[in-house]
């Protein structure tokens, strides 16, 4: 599938648009237009629905219990400091002193090239590195003829990484000129700004780049206020920012971007079941969305990889047409206790978790039923752990618009149907499920007149306080019907004579392309069958 195009239909039928386009856009910012935020705002109900009101049972059979979160997104810049995003949320980037570009340098990557005859050169660049054999297949081409085989050595290197030739000269992926790239520096992601009058570092706030913090700093409000017990899980939708250095590949890594995050928060013992119940939920939920299950990649993360916070995580890959290898979608990590430990050293405050039922429950033989009383004897660590401990944390982190971005590609279909003539015609369609699926239905009289828009409007009335749909009756039925599979619109009902004679419809599949007549009091059973499915 060509990005290109999918790009274009976006803007063409408003489903995403240049942030401020108008003034020339805003580099890694986006909005979505009337249909774009119809398909997410329908991915983070999804989500929400299947993960925050009705989640299935547990690893052992056993209901779920969650509970929502929205908290602010510029918070006590402390809690940053508690996080290590003060100290640790950093790119490494690099500036062009010729043509002062910068750029993010963990992509700038070089090539090894042995000749025969055991000579060595390098070539390195900017990119995947296919896009840097790429851009230098020419070169490459030339040596190959002049030198017999040469062997491009596999591995690529990361940017200032020392081998035998000392330290790369790095060519500038917009000038071209070599040697001109600055030593890698860190560079903090999180866009700053200041609360208040007065612009001073005491004022410092930083716009959130996560929404996970805001589930750990309350996880004492939340246990104090509602009736939750462990295990059970926080869940927030909403913005994050990153000032990331090169923002592309269109939504997939902007500045400005909405995350669909969990905290799940367990005994320490049980971790490795919750870790696993998670990965595989969050994996099997992109295919009940439909994201064909060869196009999902999860990846177990090495070691070496792991944040700092990390005991183990999988990243839930795509496979986005703009890149060869698969893309994250969602990361799910095992946290331990780095939270809320964290928090705790900071804060000063006790966000540890004391299981009175479980302290009940073990109550006979025990001299005491004071838990207090009872540390003073001073049981075994393990023993104490079984009532009081700080839980554990697995946090499935999804992206509201990779994910958008994703349906998108996967809906994007290009086919050949007969018009009808019965000539084969060039189809657009996107194949969205019926549940993400901006416009439900499209209610279309065959012509306008005889009574069937009246028919029609009526129909559309009763079922727009169901669902999102649309009433069209301009232009001829086909074209109609081209515009909605187009905006990837599942079923198109269409009102004619035989309607105004039994009260009968047409159902229109947008993938089959069969047409049923149904009863027209059926229409919205069978529009609510589709979205179960
Ligand atoms: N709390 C953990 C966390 O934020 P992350 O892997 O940095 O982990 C989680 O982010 C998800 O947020 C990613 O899997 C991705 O879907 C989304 N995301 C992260 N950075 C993004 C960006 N610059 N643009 C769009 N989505 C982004």
């Amino acid at each position: 599938m060509d990005m290109e195009k999918l790009v274009a239909l976006c803007r063409r039928r408003g489903f995403i648009f240049q942030s401020s386009e108008i003034y020339g856009g805003i580099n890694g910012f986006w909005d979505y237009g009337p249909l774009g935020c119809e398909l997410k705002k329908n991915i983070k109900d999804a989500w929400w629905q299947d993960m925050v009101r009705n989640p299935p049972p547990g690893p052992d059979g056993q209901e779920i219990t969650m509970v929502g979160l929205d908290c602010a997104q510029i918070m006590n810049p402390k809690v940053w400091e508690a996080s290590g995003h003060v100290g640790g949320f950093s790119d490494p980037m690099v500036d062009c002193k010729a043509c002062r570009g910068r750029f993010r340098a963990d992509h700038l990557l070089s090539f090894t090239i042995i000749f025969p005859n055991g000579e060595k050169t390098l070539i390195s660049g900017l990119g995947s590195p296919q896009q840097i054999l790429e851009l230098n297949a020419k070169k490459l081409e030339r040596w190959q003829k002049a030198n017999g085989v040469i062997d491009v050595w596999p591995k690529p290197i990361a940017f200032g990484d020392l081998n035998e030739e000392g330290r790369m000269k790095f060519r500038c992926p917009t000038c071209d000129e070599e040697g001109m790239l600055t030593e890698p520096r860190a560079f903090n992601l999180m866009f700053e700004s200041h609360a208040g009058a007065i612009k001073d570092d005491a004022n410092k706030v930083y716009l959130r780049p996560e929404t996970a913090q805001g589930m750990f700093v309350n996880f004492k409000n939340v246990l104090d206020s509602s009736r939750v017990k462990l295990p059970f899980g926080m869940a927030q939708i909403g913005k994050a920012f990153r000032n990331e250095i090169n923002p592309r590949n269109y939504t997939f890594r902007s500045r400005e971007f909405e995350q669909m995050e969990i905290e799940f928060f367990c005994h320490p013992s049980e971790s490795m079941k919750w870790y696993e119940y998670w990965r595989d939920l969050r994996k099997k939920w992109y295919s009940t969305l439909g994201i064909k299950s060869g196009n999902l990649k999860p990846r177990e993360q090495g070691k070496e990889e792991l944040a700092h916070y990390s005991i183990g995580t999988t990243d839930i890959e795509y496979m986005f047409p703009f890149s060869e290898e698969p893309q994250e979608l969602e990361g799910v990590a095992h946290r331990g206790a780095f939270d809320l430990n964290a928090h705790m050293k900071h804060s000063g405050k006790d966000l540890s978790y004391f299981d009175e039922e479980a302290w009940s429950k073990d109550a006979a033989g025990r001299k005491t039923n004071s838990f207090k009383e009872w540390l003073k004897g001073n049981p075994a660590a393990e023993e104490i752990e079984k009532y009081q401990y700080v839980p554990h944390v697995i946090e499935p982190s999804a992206g509201a618009d990779r994910f958008t971005l994703a349906v998108l590609c996967e809906a994007y279909t290009e086919d050949k149907q007969p018009d009808s003539k019965g000539n084969l015609e060039e189809r657009l369609v996107m194949k969205f499920h019926p549940r993400l699926a901006p416009v439900k239905a499209a209610i279309l009289p065959l012509v306008k007149k005889d009574g069937m828009p009246e028919k029609a409007e009526k129909l559309y009335r009763e079922l727009k306080q169901c669902f999102k749909v649309e009433y069209d009756d301009s232009g001829a039925v086909g074209r109609r019907y081209r515009r909605q599979d187009e905006i990837g619109t599942p079923f198109c009902i269409t009102i004619d004579g035989e309607t105004l004679q039994n009260d009968s419809v047409t159902i229109r599949d947008r993938d089959t392309l069969q047409q049923r007549r149904i009863p027209i009091t059926e229409v919205e059973a069978e529009i609510r069958k589709a979205l179960r499915s």
